[in-house]
């Protein structure tokens, strides 16, 4: 049985946080939960089975970190520049709230499974409420009340929590498409001078010029990094609301850095606050492969209204953007350690197969996956309405699947229900949006939601009755949680021996 194969040490690790959330009735002991020999390191891995490393994983995403773990800035201002000197509020030392230091977990921000409940369905993994929503990413200087209802009234980013369900196909997705982009360019280059056209999985990427040997990428669409020679240029970052992140593991190192101060510093003291080794490699590794192996939203069975309107989603233009499944050709994903941009499959250090479960996703005639996602893993303008305090209105097509259970919507949470959504993001700037009609403000959706208003109650009622078999998975890592209360009844065991 897997479970003999662990190390004591590495049951002892994972027996103390589980136990309380398996309904042991011991109290756990939090500042055990991430200390000495219970810490993960890369070469570890190597002999932990795949759940044992989702343990460890889920760990990081629900352990409380404390100011002995490096937990908050220090004084100093950072060298790396990954988090600078955050101050406090009254000066507290600990949280700060705007700018980040803004929760101890990524579960109190990751925790809602449904908002169709009554009372909603917590667990882990899940979307954040108003309540959860991130203030001043990028900026943390001022938040201005006296001039509401304007774009600039914060010096920063307002963004809600998604759900990390699914992560794993999306980024296995973006890998494959990174590389066909990537074998398009190597391609370019070797032709010489001319104009190319880019696209993956069918998706079009706008065209690369290249004249005198120099590359001009001003006609690339939708991809986050444009400038050639860099590592990421042309690689596919699905992550983040505005698509510029490529993996769970590079957007897992901004969010520890940026929520809780604790950062990947391979012995220096990046951020001065007197703490080492405040993250290991091997624990980001862990953590990146829970997140990548949490489950899969699914869909309830398209009947009659649902299914008019599913057809008009398409008519509507809706699926040029959220279009409703993709094709991988391998159902291997590989987590990567260090990872290369443009390399999307170098340094694999685990792989997991996207069919099995609690994944389980589809297998597909070309022995890949289908990933019913809603998306196209491509950045679009969403209008003047949308855009943040620097102006910036670029946003990744929101994945819809799950989308019955996730409100609030849009990257800030200001759309309460669906309806709002889809409305708000042809252009309306908020919440007012009983109007039967909106202006043209730039909104690469503008078409589309115009063809959804002009269709009448009836079709638009058909429209949201599809989207509402678009459920979220039940979130409760049930297998990950029966494996650790084994675990703890083995350490108990041992103990007893
Ligand atoms: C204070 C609230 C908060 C906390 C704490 C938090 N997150 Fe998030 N999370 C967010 C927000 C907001 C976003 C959207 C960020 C963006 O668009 O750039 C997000 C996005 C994500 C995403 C990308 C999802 C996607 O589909 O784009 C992942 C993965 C993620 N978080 C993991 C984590 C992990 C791991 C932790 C703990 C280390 C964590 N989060 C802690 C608020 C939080
Ligand atoms: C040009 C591309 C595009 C088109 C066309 C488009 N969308 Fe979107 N959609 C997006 C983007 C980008 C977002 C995310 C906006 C944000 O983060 O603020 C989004 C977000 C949404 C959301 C909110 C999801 C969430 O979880 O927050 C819904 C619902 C939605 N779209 C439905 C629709 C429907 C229905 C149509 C057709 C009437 C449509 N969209 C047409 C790009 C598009």
């Amino acid at each position: 049985m897997k479970l003999r194969t662990m190390t004591i040490a590495c049951a002892f690790a994972l027996a103390a946080p589980l136990a309380a959330i398996a309904g042991d009735d011991e109290p756990v002991d939090i500042r055990n939960l991430f200390t000495g020999d219970d810490r993960v390191q890369q070469s570890d891995l190597a002999n932990m089975s795949r759940d044992e490393i989702r343990l460890a994983g889920m760990r990081m995403f629900t352990n409380p970190f404390r100011v002995a773990d490096g937990f908050g800035d220090g004084d100093d201002a950072n060298p790396t520049g990954i988090q600078t000197e955050r101050g406090s509020l009254q000066n507290n030392t600990t949280f700060q709230r705007i700018g980040g230091l803004d929760g101890q977990t990524c579960l109190e921000c990751h925790s809602i499974i449904s908002r169709r409940t009554v009372p909603m369905t917590f667990g882990i993994g899940g979307v954040g409420g108003v309540n959860n929503t991130v203030l001043g990413a990028g900026g943390n200087t001022f938040v201005d009340l006296t001039t509401p209802n304007k774009k600039e009234n914060i010096d920063g980013r307002v963004i809600n929590p998604p759900f990390i369900f699914g992560a794993g196909g999306i980024e296995h997705l973006a890998n494959e498409m990174t590389e066909e982009l990537q074998q398009q360019l190597h391609a370019a280059q070797a032709a010489g001078d001319g104009t190319y056209p880019l696209s993956a999985k069918g998706v079009d990427f706008g065209s690369l010029t290249i004249a005198g040997g120099v590359i001009d990428a001003s006609g690339v669409e939708g991809i986050a990094n444009v400038t050639p020679g860099d590592e990421d240029f042309l690689v596919v970052q699905p992550f983040g609301r505005k698509g510029n992140e490529k993996s769970t593991r590079t957007f897992d190192v901004g969010a520890l850095s940026f929520h809780f101060g604790m950062a990947v510093d391979h012995g220096n003291d990046h951020d001065g606050d007197g703490v080492v080794n405040e993250v290991f490699d091997g624990e980001l590794s862990a953590l990146s492969v829970f997140v990548g192996t949490a489950q899969t939203p699914f869909q309830t069975k398209v009947k009659g209204k649902a299914k008019r309107g599913e057809r008009l989603l398409n008519s509507m233009g809706c699926t040029e953007c959220h279009i409703p499944k993709m094709d991988t050709d391998s159902k291997l994903l590989g987590f990567r350690f260090p990872e290369i941009g443009n390399e999307p499959f170098a340094n694999v250090h685990t792989t997991v197969d996207l069919t099995e479960a609690p994944m389980s996703f589809e297998e597909n005639d070309n022995g890949g996956v289908t990933i019913e996602l809603f998306a196209d893993l491509k950045r679009h303008y969403m209008g003047e309405s949308l855009e943040e305090f620097n102006g910036d209105g670029m946003f990744t097509t929101m994945r819809l699947w799950g989308v019955a259970d996730t409100a609030p919507y849009l990257h800030d949470g200001r759309a309460l229900t669906i309806r709002d959504a889809i409305v708000m993001h042809g252009g309306v700037p908020n919440a007012r949006t009983n109007a039967t009609a909106i202006t043209d403000d730039g909104s690469e959706a503008f078409g589309a939601v115009s063809n959804f208003l002009a269709a009448g109650e009836a079709d638009q009622k058909a429209v949201l009755a599809f989207l509402d078999t678009l459920r979220s998975p039940d979130g409760t890592f049930d297998a990950l949680l029966e494996l650790a209360s084994k675990v703890s009844d083995d350490d108990d065991d041992d103990d007893d021996e």
